[in-house]
């Protein structure tokens, strides 16, 4: 018999609160007197959420954001590296496996799609969690900056490589090089986020997008999201050979045998374009 996994109250509520609304799960970072910078807690706790919501059938997508008026500063100067440099060892080793496990391994292979709603400051080790999502949504007033240069380190973590797969060689440099600040309307522009609005559009903004996600699919999305990350470092050849595979297993394993009922719907039926919206699921 297998064991039921953890559910929605066996979360703490405390440094990241989850709600979850018409399939939307909104998982709030909530440390905003310290502008929601990443300490211990933040990072256990996210580890948490993401299995909690990785088995709840009622989360079809998740939406990361900041509580009050950040995104995130980054990782916890304080917490996070000072503190975590003058003890044990492999207590740093734990945390930094657990924080890089979040932030970008699953969060990038994620099960379910997931969005970045950037509301406000977004420094540092942010940037891992906004180019590990799949989309991203700003508040065209937010702040953004690879801020590390101005006290000293390089942007570690896998924040640099992150930047160098989402920008051209230039602004990636610029931006690390200098850790000048931009806003929303800049991230839109370079492509870091997908759209930036207005503070008072962007609950709205990012509701519309998770909806469309929410009416896919599930299985053929997590497959989607799985051969885009691979096979941009395959060869061409290994990448067809791989997607000739990914495709067939994902036919294979759809429970909802969406492919079958796609092209009976559009060959036999006649009853929708495929180029114009999904099949219907029921
Ligand atoms: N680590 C630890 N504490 C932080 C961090 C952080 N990254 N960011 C903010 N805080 C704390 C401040 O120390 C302050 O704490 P206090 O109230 O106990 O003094 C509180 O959050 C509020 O910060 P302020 O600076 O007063 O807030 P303000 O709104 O004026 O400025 C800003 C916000 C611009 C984000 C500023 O706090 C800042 O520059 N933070 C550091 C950003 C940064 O460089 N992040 C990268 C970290 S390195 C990395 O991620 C790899």
């Amino acid at each position: 018999m297998t064991q039921k996994p953890p559910g929605l109250e066996s979360l703490p509520q405390e440094n990241v609160l989850v709600k979850i609304e018409e399939g939307i799960a909104w998982v709030t970072l909530n440390r905003p007197s310290k502008r929601n910078a990443f300490n211990p807690a933040i990072v256990y706790e996210m580890v948490q959420v993401m299995d909690v919501l990785e088995m709840e059938e009622s989360a079809r997508c998740v939406v990361i954001t900041g509580a009050g008026d950040a995104f995130s500063a980054g990782q916890d100067l304080k917490e996070y590296f000072r503190e975590m440099d003058a003890g044990h060892p492999m207590l740093r080793e734990r945390l930094y496996r657990a924080n890089s496990a979040w932030q970008w391994r699953r969060m990038m292979h994620y099960p379910k799609p997931t969005i970045a709603m950037v509301n406000g400051w977004c420094f540092g080790g942010a940037f891992q969690v906004l180019l590990a999502c799949d989309l991203a949504v700003a508040d065209e007033e937010a702040t953004f900056g690879l801020s590390e240069i101005n006290w000293g380190i390089i942007p570690a973590g896998i924040v640099t490589k992150s930047v160098a797969m989402a920008l051209s060689q230039r602004k990636a440099l610029y931006y690390i090089l200098t850790g000048e600040t931009f806003d929303g309307r800049t991230a839109e522009d370079i492509g870091i986020v997908n759209f930036a609005v207005p503070k008072d559009q962007l609950v709205a903004k990012t509701t519309a997008i998770a909806k469309k996600l929410i009416e896919k699919n599930p299985n053929v999305l997590r497959a989607c999201k799985t051969a885009y990350h691979y096979t941009r470092e395959m060869s061409w050849d290994a990448a067809a050979e791989y997607l000739a595979a990914k495709s067939d297993q994902t036919k294979f394993w759809d429970p909802e045998k969406g492919a079958d009922k796609g092209m009976k719907q559009f060959l036999d039926e006649k009853s929708y374009r495929p180029g114009l919206g999904a099949y219907r699921r029921d």
